[in-house]
Order: structure tokens, then sequence, then C-alpha cells
């Protein structure tokens, strides 16, 4: 009998061919969000899920799907995953790491210059009819090129983000667990310092790091204090890294010149009052969405999920600890 594997979300045809090859499928084509409940009663006889960062993967979950082998999230994060109580239950988690560093990058970057230049701000203003000629200090926005860029979180996407930083002649500060070697700092034109003196020196502060209790309110007020009155925030990570209500305090009293979202603290809520504000650059967590790059990621969580069914490691198994139990 063919293993039974729950996609949780729409995904491409080919992925769904890939697992309908070798397992029974039940998707959710209509994209419709499964609630606990739904999804638990989905899974309580199937061996995989493939879920994405909108399911919570709990303890609660696991105990209703007793013969429950993988969990192959759709994303690089996996703060969804309750991954301690997957291994107590003997179920592999994987996450897909790798193949969105570039689009995720880019999309740091295009927040970044979005930001600095006023790109929304400036479509807003001509979509309205509020353009009647140029002046010469209309919208005028923040140099980007030989500006000093600050990346809290240098793993491969922080790094992905400082190599294009090289285009633009910025030299670049980082904060990370650990100091990268100093041939890729000095490729890189990457200098390792503490937190208060990246917060202190950037011009622009890149966020890249994972969600955990140790980088809830990362940034809160206190280190939107630190920072230069002119420097623009973007968070790529997660939503919950920054504290949001500090931050729209901090760019309505200007006490940092502009920030660039991709992700919110209870998104998809976000606080509302983020739309009245000028100085801020919004998408709904968009960064790894590029068509080939969203395609990748889940067709690797279909390999990660067929392997751990096969009998083999994963390529992205999360709990090692898992194996031999
Ligand atoms: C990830 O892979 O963690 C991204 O946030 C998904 O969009």
């Amino acid at each position: 009998m063919k293993p039974k594997v729950i996609v949780t979300r729409e995904v491409f045809a080919d992925v769904l061919e890939a697992l309908g090859a070798r397992a029974e499928v039940i998707d959710n084509q209509g994209d419709r969000p499964l609630s606990a409940d739904e999804l638990a009663a989905r899974a309580s006889d199937a061996q995989a899920i493939v879920c994405a960062l909108t399911d919570r993967i709990d303890s609660a979950l696991l105990e209703r799907c007793p013969q429950l082998e993988v969990v192959s999230n759709i994303a690089v994060g996996y703060n969804n995953i309750d991954l301690a109580a997957c291994t107590a239950r003997g179920v592999m988690a994987t996450n897909t790491p790798g193949v969105l560093d570039e689009t995720t990058a880019d999309f740091a970057w295009t927040l970044l210059l979005g930001a600095a230049r006023r790109i929304t701000e400036a479509e807003r203003y001509l979509r309205d009819g509020q353009w009647k000629g140029w002046q010469l200090k209309q919208l005028l926005g923040a140099d980007v090129h030989h500006a000093t860029l600050g990346i809290i979180g240098m793993g491969r996407i922080g790094q992905a983000i400082a190599r294009r930083a090289l285009g633009f002649e910025m030299p670049v500060l980082y904060c990370n667990r650990s100091r990268l070697p100093e041939a890729t700092e000095q490729r890189l034109n990457a200098r390792w310092v503490g937190q208060d003196e990246l917060l202190a020196r950037a011009d622009f502060v890149v966020l890249m790091v994972p969600y955990s209790s140790a980088t809830h309110h990362l940034i809160g007020a206190a280190e939107l204090a630190k920072m230069k009155p002119g420097a623009i925030l973007i968070n790529t990570a997660r939503g919950g890294v920054v504290d949001d209500a500090a931050l729209i305090d901090a760019l309505w009293q200007r006490v940092i010149a502009a920030a660039g979202l991709d992700v919110f603290e209870c998104e998809p809520v976000y606080d509302a009052r983020f739309l009245a504000l000028d100085n801020v650059v919004l998408a709904p967590h968009i960064a790894s969405s590029s068509a080939a790059t969203r395609r990748a990621m889940a067709m690797l969580a279909a390999t990660n999920a067929l392997a751990a069914l096969g009998g083999e490691r994963p390529p992205n198994l999360l709990n090692s600890d898992v194996i031999g139990r």
C-alpha cells in the first residue's frame, strides 16, 4: 500500500505528480489554510505532511497522527514546527535551505532600495495625480552606494545580501553567533562587530536571523534608539524579530528614517498603523517568491518527504537525533 501524504497548501502540479508517483496524495489546491482540527483530521492516518509556515506542527497535532513519519516544511524557517515534539515522537522534520538564498537576498535589496528611494511613496504620489512637474527637492531619498550596510544574521542568505553590497561599494558590518573565516570577510568587505556597534554605525540594517525565543523582539525601542536617525531597517527574517509597535512609534517620531518589511508579528494580520506611515515599504511575506524559487522549494520539500518515506535520510533533516530511534 502506498503511504499517505497530506499537502497542506496549494503547490505546483509537477510537485503533486512527483509525490503521486510514490504516495497517495491528499492535496489542498484550493489553498484555504487548514485549522489545527482540519489538519489533524486529514493527517490522522498519514505517513507524511508537506506543510507551510502557516501550519502549526506541535505535540497536540502529532498525538493525533500516530502513523506520521515525516513533516516536510516548504520553507527554510521552521519556527512553525516543534522540533523537540517531533523528535520525541520519532517524526523526522525537514526544511528547504539553499534554494531560496539568492531570491531572498534579491528581495532584501528590493526593500532596501525601495525604502531608500521612497519608491512606494513616489508611486502613490504619481498615481494619485499629485505630480505637477519636476522639482529640485522632490521626494529626496538616501544614497545607497558607499553607505554602511549592517547585517544581523550572516548565514547563507545574509552572505548573499553582502555579496550584492560589493556592487554598491558598501562596507559591511555583521553580527552572527560565530565569526566568518577571514577570507570570507575579506571577500565580502565585512567586519564582525557587536550588535550595539552595528546599530550605531550602519546606514542600513538588514535582519536575517531565524525566529526563536532568543531572537524574539531582537529589535525593540531600545535598539531602534541606538540606530542613526537617518538609518533604514529591513526585515526579511520573521515577524516577531522586530517589536512592531516599537517600530511604528520609531517611524512616526523619525527615530529612524524608514523601514522595509516583508514580515509582521501576527501575519497575515498587521498593525493598521503601518498603512498610515509614508516611510515604510510593505510586502506580504514574498521574499522567496519568484516562480522558479517557490517551485524549487516545494519540489525540495517533496524530495525530503519521499526520501524519508523510502527509508532514506532526507537531504534536509533538521532533527538527526530521530534516526535510529
Ligand atoms: C522561508 O523559507 O522561511 C520563507 O520565509 C518562506 O517564504
